[in-house]
């Protein structure tokens, strides 16, 4: 086989990390794949950009759409981002010229990944898409390939690294979510707008394209339920911590009777679970097979050595001939299932409430929740003052979402209660 020629759209952080990796290990991966891989054109918005590669001897596009049909192009690397504009256009144009594409752009593939994948099934082409979820760790991979023999049921974890960081140094450091935040923008860790990050938005995207292979569905990013990490107080990861958790921001996606359910919001895991202990900017990926139970994966989600390291092994697999269905079946096999609002879901709570504390407050709350059938687990109340509010902090035992929803409003409403209550969803996980 002669020589595999890379187009690589988007020279930023991930996009100077594959042209890196492509350099320093262009023998061993000539070796590894029988065939030798050269990057034959780059196209990026700003030519003279200092990128710390060398970029020299490589062909520039000043328009990222003509690597889609250059004829020494055999796979588009799409790192330009985004879910519509010049990505989409790019991608799909290629797959229609019959060129393999590999990209890590979760938003993408979230929003059109159906469509996507029926294009590259009528061109027979290759889609890989490692880099788009959980940076460095192979969770496609093993998701397509390694658990391909076993009825998936649930697929969960940490998919965002900036979540997970702010959320780490809030505990480890007792700062508030918005100085954390502050600080990690000035440390270049946060994006400038950090709202797809701490909003759960970019986790959404990571899940509704894990979901679609788990489950043989088209990707159903509209049905995901998100919610962010904005309201954590570092009062809630001290109480977490009291009752034996640590509060991760998940993506959950599962099989349930009524059909799939998914969703991304903070969470109390146990201390003792080893998603509890995944910290900093480090994704944490579980994946639960009918044949093989529980496997966890952990890893760095993001930054130029780990997406690289992610988008050469889609490369890698190209140039040694491997071509797989974009969802591990092919596009029409895809079936709609159900899915499931998380009204639906049956679990316990934490429940955060600000109170004045007077005689009868506690009474009324559990008349609230006796009244949705909703029992409690334990209760810590701190402080003695009457003047001022003081946190009365429970946990529940399983109860429905909507029911939940429902006490909550009305113990909202409670004269005593002084702030909205702060809810977080227990998972045993
Ligand atoms: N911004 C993401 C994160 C990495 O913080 O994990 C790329 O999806």
């Amino acid at each position: 086989m002669g020589t595999l020629g890379l187009g690589i759209a988007g020279l930023g952080t991930v996009g100077a990390g594959v042209v890196d990796v492509v350099k320093r290990h262009r023998d061993l991966l000539s070796c590894r794949c029988g065939r030798a891989i050269e990057i034959t054109a780059v196209s990026a918005r700003d030519r003279n950009r200092d990128r710390g590669v060398d970029l020299s001897g490589f062909r520039w596009a000043d328009d990222a759409s003509d690597l889609a049909s250059d004829p020494e192009v055999d796979v588009v690397v799409e790192l330009i981002g985004g879910e519509e504009g010049i990505a989409l256009d790019l991608v799909e144009t290629a797959l229609k010229n019959g060129k393999h594409v590999v990209t890590a752009n979760k938003a993408l593939l979230a929003v059109h990944g159906t469509k996507l994948a029926e294009l590259a099934d009528s061109t027979g082409v290759h889609v890989g898409y490692e880099a788009a979820v959980a940076g460095g760790i192979p969770i496609i991979k093993a998701l397509r390939e390694g658990l391909a023999g076993n009825r998936i049921s649930r697929v969960y974890g940490i998919l965002n690294g900036t979540s997970n960081y702010i959320m780490t140094a809030m505990r480890e450091d007792g700062w508030a979510f918005a100085d954390v935040l502050a600080e990690a923008q000035r440390l270049g860790y946060a994006e400038a707008d950090p709202t797809l990050d701490i909003g759960g938005g970019d986790a959404a995207h990571k899940l509704a394209i894990m979901a679609s292979i788990a489950f043989r569905r088209p990707v159903d990013f509209d049905s995901v339920h998100v919610e962010g990490i904005q309201a954590i107080t570092p009062m809630d990861i001290e109480f977490a911590q009291e009752f034996g958790y640590r509060i991760k921001l998940l993506g959950i996606a599962q099989e349930t009777e009524h059909g799939i359910e998914q969703r991304v919001h903070p969470c109390m895991v146990p201390l003792s679970g080893p998603i509890a202990h995944v910290d900093g900017v480090f994704n944490a990926a579980v994946v639960e097979g009918d044949f093989v139970d529980a496997t966890t994966y952990v890893g760095r989600g993001a930054g130029a050595g780990p997406t690289a390291s992610a988008v050469m092994a889609d490369v890698v697999d190209i140039a040694r001939g491997t071509r797989l269905p974009m969802f591990n079946v092919s596009a029409s096999e895809l079936v709609a299932s159900p899915a499931v609002s998380i009204d639906r879901r049956n679990g316990a709570y934490y429940i955060r409430l600000m109170v004045l504390d007077r005689p009868g407050v506690i009474a009324d709350v559990s008349a609230v929740l006796r009244d949705e059938n909703i029992s409690l687990g334990s209760l810590i109340q701190r402080g003695r003052d009457p003047e001022t509010q003081v946190p009365v902090v429970m946990t529940t035992h399983e109860a429905e979402e909507a029911a939940m929803r429902r006490a909550l409003e009305r113990i909202a409403d409670l004269d005593s209660v002084t702030e909205a209550p702060m809810t977080i969803r227990i998972e045993e996980l």
